[in-house]
């Protein structure tokens, strides 16, 4: 059965080590503790929207090593498919993703309800699948991070839906995000260079939208909780809007955003990135 939410993008492994300070130059302290943790922001839109229940899809490269086998377990246990692996030996394997990988995956991304891309691999590659996903009807989702000044105007085209958070809206449009009024402000200019709908995530505030079919920007508040990691946040959202994009098409955007800003919500209550994703038996059933 085809993927329903394909992601097109990277696999990060994080060395984290925990220590009081930072160690100035040439100095060496040490740190009280170390965990590796899986990441990068293709693999982990992929996680949670397979944690919500969604048959996905990644296309990434990774490295020929250790990291890289170990990557490729992480998928399997979280139900990615990743189809035939392609294995290079060098590190940076991200960025050696390219059109020709593209080609052999095409059906996977033809067929898919939602493809979702962001810039941890080379842009003109995900670029390329935007446009693959959009000549086959098939749902756009943009996540432009980390951002890029000079970001290809064609971005902006081929994504029905572009979701940045305040520092990509700032770097893009050249305003700082201080409130609502300025999340309002970037929603607007960032629609008129062509999106059908644009989300600006703004943390504990939750999000502000807006769309081509109703351009008065709309705040989408999030709930209170008690925050003990938001690291990950921005992609648990963006993993969730993909779920409820290929499964849930006839719910409101308001509402697939609203359901998205909580299970983003829930995802900062624990430690680490993939490790604090909330799986679907573990959220209030009312998001089903
Ligand atoms: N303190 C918070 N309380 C409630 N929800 C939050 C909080 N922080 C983040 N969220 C949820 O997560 C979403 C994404 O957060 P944010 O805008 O901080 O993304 P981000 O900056 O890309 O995240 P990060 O870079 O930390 O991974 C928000 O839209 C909201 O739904
Ligand atoms: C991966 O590396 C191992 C040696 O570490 C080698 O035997 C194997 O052929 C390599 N696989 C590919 C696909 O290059
Ligand atoms: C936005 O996301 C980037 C990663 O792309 C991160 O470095 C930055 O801190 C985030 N901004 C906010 C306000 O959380």
């Amino acid at each position: 059965m085809a993927a329903e939410v394909v992601v097109v993008g990277s696999c990060m492994t994080d060395l984290v080590s925990l220590t009081t300070r930072l160690p100035k130059a040439g100095e060496t302290i040490l740190g009280h503790k170390f965990f590796v943790g899986f990441g990068g922001k293709g693999a982990n839109q992929c996680v949670q929207s397979a944690r919500l229940g969604a048959k996905t899809s990644l296309i990434c490269k990774v490295g020929n090593d250790s990291f890289g086998n170990d990557y490729v377990d992480n998928l399997k246990k979280n139900g990615i498919s990743t189809g035939q692996n392609v294995i290079v030996i060098v590190p940076g394997a991200n960025l050696l993703l390219n059109f020709e990988d593209l080609k052999r995956a095409s059906d996977v991304i033809c067929k898919a309800k939602v493809v979702v891309c962001q810039l941890e691999v080379t842009p003109a590659v995900s670029l390329e699948a935007l446009k693959m996903a959009r000549a086959s009807g098939v749902k756009t989702l943009f996540n432009p991070a980390p951002a890029l000044a000079d970001l290809d105007p064609q971005f902006y085209t081929y994504s029905d839906i572009f979701c940045c958070n305040e520092t990509e809206a700032e770097i893009l449009t050249g305003i700082p995000v201080g409130n609502l009024e300025d999340a309002k402000k970037v929603g607007c200019m960032l629609l008129e260079r062509g999106c059908k709908f644009v989300i600006v995530t703004l943390g504990a505030e939750g999000c502000m939208m807006i769309s081509e079919d109703e351009p008065i920007a709309k705040h989408v508040p999030a709930g209170k909780v008690r925050a003990v990691d938001t690291t990950g946040a921005g992609d648990s959202f963006v993993g969730a809007l993909a779920f409820y994009l290929a499964y849930y098409p006839k719910l409101s955007m308001e509402e697939m955003i609203r359901k998205s800003n909580c299970v983003a919500s829930v995802s900062i209550q624990a430690l680490g990135t993939q490790s604090s994703y909330p799986y679907r038996k573990d959220l209030p059933q009312d998001l089903f």
